[in-house]
């Protein structure tokens, strides 16, 4: 196949090439001299991008998987009591991580397609007298879905109720693309990854972490070695890391906070939000529907569409894929051939989207969905022209 293989699944995005040859250096030695640079400027430069100039940033190689169980096992210990927001595939994978420590998780499910509840959140926080609950897990961004949770109205429902739970916030698809504010709203552990807004490819877990956090660090005790961060921070502070870390990311991460920079955030939400809302026009004009219930919840970094009945979105999937060498995000956990998901996240521009929407075009007509070719591409072009 000619060509670079389109890649329009929500995360890992593509990686500019300002990123990539920032990244082809020869492997530096992470005790030497220059390492320690880089590390601070990593850090600083992902403060700025939490919005977390009183948080403490760590940096592990991983995924936000690991970040996950990094969020969860600094901060509680087995037996203790959560409460988590469950609306998606990834929502219940956080719940399951905390479960898996013997952390008692109590759930507040959700339909697919829909955001955190906060009247009920802070309903249950206002019935917890007893402030058993240890922490309030959600997802900002519920990569499967396709929806955006009112994190700031979490925080003012603690704040409300008066409940000193800790908030672990995940923002592994919506940081650096979405607006999200860890000081401000008082989030206690913000966790992302590198693959999505931030532009890189695969292969770290990044945390920002509050005072209160750290703080309830040093009583935790949930078994931890590796993702133990008071080494970590300890270490940071001198440019070290105590293990190897992914020394080539770091240089990528280096040009990926500049580059953020240079555009300026607010800038990046903007336009992920203008992409996304071409995205949206071009899937209502084909008459398809969104999966996310509440306009107010749409995601920018992503659109899960719901298949007509009949037609199985895991095989347009791999039918897109075989055809076009064209990524489309498959359907996750309880809409599982039910969605697909168009990711609009990280480095993209107009041209780029409107290729993905062309494709999504040809495949679905390709394979028996009575659209009209043209239709959905017409409406972003209008949206984004006007
Ligand atoms: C919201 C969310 N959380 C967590 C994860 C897991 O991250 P990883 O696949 O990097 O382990 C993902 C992956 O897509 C995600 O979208």
């Amino acid at each position: 196949m000619s060509g670079r293989p389109f890649l329009s699944i929500p995360g890992p995005t593509l990686v500019p090439e300002r990123i990539t040859r920032a990244m082809a250096q020869p492997i530096i030695d992470h005790r030497g001299p220059k390492f320690g640079a880089l590390v601070k400027e990593c850090l600083a430069g992902l403060a700025r991008v939490f919005r977390a100039d009183r948080g403490h940033i760590v940096l592990y190689p991983g995924s936000g998987t690991g970040a996950w169980e990094a969020a969860i096992v600094n901060t509680l210990s087995p037996g203790d009591r959560v409460l988590a927001v469950i609306n998606g595939h990834f929502s219940t994978g956080f719940a399951k991580t905390a479960g898996a420590y013997g952390i008692d998780v109590e759930r507040i499910d959700v339909p697919y397609g829909a955001g955190v509840p906060v009247a009920d959140v802070e309903a249950r926080l206002a019935a917890d007298t007893a402030h058993e609950l240890r922490a309030v897990l959600v997802v900002h961004n519920e990569t499967s879905t396709g929806v955006t949770s009112n994190v700031s109205g979490v925080r003012e429902a603690l704040d409300r109720t008066r409940h000193p739970a800790l908030l672990l916030v995940d923002t592994v698809s919506s940081l650096a693309s979405i607006e999200f504010r860890h000081d401000d709203w008082r989030v206690d552990v913000t966790l992302t990854g590198p693959q999505k807004g931030l532009m890189l490819p695969p292969g770290m877990a990044i945390l920002a972490i509050s005072d209160k956090a750290l703080a309830a660090s040093e009583k935790a005790k949930c078994p931890r070695s590796f993702w133990d961060w008071q080494p970590v921070l300890e270490r940071n502070k001198r440019g070290e890391f105590p293990y190897t870390p992914a020394t080539l990311l770091l240089f990528g991460l280096r040009e990926a906070l500049a580059m953020l920079e240079e555009e300026g955030l607010d800038h990046v939400f903007a336009r992920h939000a203008r992409l996304a809302e071409a995205c949206r026009r071009a899937v209502r004009a084909l008459d398809l529907e969104i999966l996310c219930r509440n306009p107010a919840e749409y995601s920018n970094t992503l659109t899960a569409v719901v298949m007509p009945p009949g037609f199985d979105s895991g095989a347009l999937v791999r039918h897109a894929y075989d055809t076009l060498n064209f990524s489309l995000g498959v359907g996750l956990g309880a809409v599982k051939g039910k969605v697909f998901r168009i990711g609009h996240l990280g480095s993209l521009n107009e041209l780029e989207l409107l290729g993905a929407l062309a494709g999504v075009e040809m495949m679905l007509k390709d394979f028996g969905v009575p659209i009209r070719l043209g239709a959905g591409l017409a409406a972003a072009q209008e949206y984004l022209l006007g």
